[in-house]
């Protein structure tokens, strides 16, 4: 069964990781890969992986973390295959770090890859499939941790960003075509090594293989997912979840607009309860008790 065959796909970050799963299995199903990573020798890897397994694909080295490395990598789709028909815009990096003592650095570092990068790629590659003028597919990579996480301000950041722009550009790109969507995955890679806990025994290895990640990009990208486009979904090990795009819950009026008497008169009474759950592991909301100064120390 090849869902893909005679498009051209490009995935960046795909030298190792979370990438190298896509880029397999997308080959895998008939798609001619550029194999993109800053690590052109991993990129190089991947390459002779699938050119093992029959499939075709070519290595690119470029950094995505510049507009010119991200205009360069879509050019080579197109020198190398002809043009561009799938962008999984994967690549990532991380430097955690507790809100009060992150640096511009750690959060620019973070930024430029994440958001700059898929921005770049984005707009290089949506740019050729309006010229091809017979549509595309574009996947971002977000993070459940967009809904907030301790140490990951740049990285939350970053991926709430992602899940913006993925919802802007399908309602931008739709008229040529162009379907955008993203997955928030889960894998043990070399980003999220000594993070992860063993389960039952099992080592993270074990239980979250990059690889499984890549079935539903492979869905995404195909024309029997051509009614699916602004959508998120949670992927990795043995799940498949739809991250609901945030939306205005319990909704009060006043006729003339609030005054501040008419909103403590009824806040307290309205509100609290309507607060759900804070943060990527999804706690109850921790603080219907207050957020108090610290006792002051003796
Ligand atoms: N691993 C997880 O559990 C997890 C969870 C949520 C989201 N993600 C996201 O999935 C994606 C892949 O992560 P991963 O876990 O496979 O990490 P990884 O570190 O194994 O892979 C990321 C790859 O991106 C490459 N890269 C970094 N900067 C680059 C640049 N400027 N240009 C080109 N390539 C560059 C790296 O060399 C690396 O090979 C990332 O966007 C990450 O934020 C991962």
């Amino acid at each position: 069964m090849t869902l893909l065959q005679d498009r051209t796909a490009v995935v960046t970050g795909a030298g190792g990781g979370i990438g190298r799963g896509h880029a397999l299995l997308l080959a895998a199903h008939g798609a001619r890969v550029v194999v993109n990573d800053i690590d052109a020798a991993r990129a190089a890897a991947v390459v002779a992986e699938i050119a093992a397994a029959g499939g075709q694909a070519v290595a690119d080295g470029q950094s995505i973390a510049a507009r010119a490395g991200a205009e360069a990598l879509i050019a080579h789709a197109v020198r190398a295959f002809g043009g561009i028909d799938i962008l999984v815009n994967n690549a990532g990096n991380l430097r955690d770090r507790s809100f009060l003592k992150m640096t511009d650095e750690e959060f620019d570092a973070v930024w430029l890859v994440h958001v700059k990068g898929t921005f770049w790629c984005a707009q290089a590659a949506a740019l050729q499939m309006q010229r091809q003028g017979r549509g595309g597919v574009i996947i971002n990579t977000t993070s459940g941790s967009h809904f907030g996480n301790f140490g990951q301000s740049n990285y939350a950041a970053a991926k709430g960003a992602i899940a913006s722009m993925t919802y802007t550009w399908a309602i931008e790109l739709a008229r040529l075509g162009i379907r955008v969507n993203a997955i928030g995955p889960v894998a043990a890679t070399q980003m999220t090594h000594g993070l992860m806990s063993a389960v039952d025994g099992k080592a993270p290895e074990q239980l979250w293989l990059p690889e499984r990640n890549a079935p539903l990009v492979v869905y995404l990208a195909c024309d029997e997912a051509a009614n699916v486009s602004g959508q998120v979904f949670g992927v990795g090990g043995e799940r498949l979840a739809h991250m609901v795009q945030p939306h205005y819950g319990k909704t009060l009026t006043r006729e003339g607009g609030w005054t501040v008497e008419a909103i403590r008169e009824c806040f307290q009474r309205e509100m609290p309860a309507e607060f759900g759950s804070l943060g990527i592991l999804g706690k109850p909301y921790p603080f219907h008790g207050g957020v108090l100064p610290p006792p002051a120390s003796e």
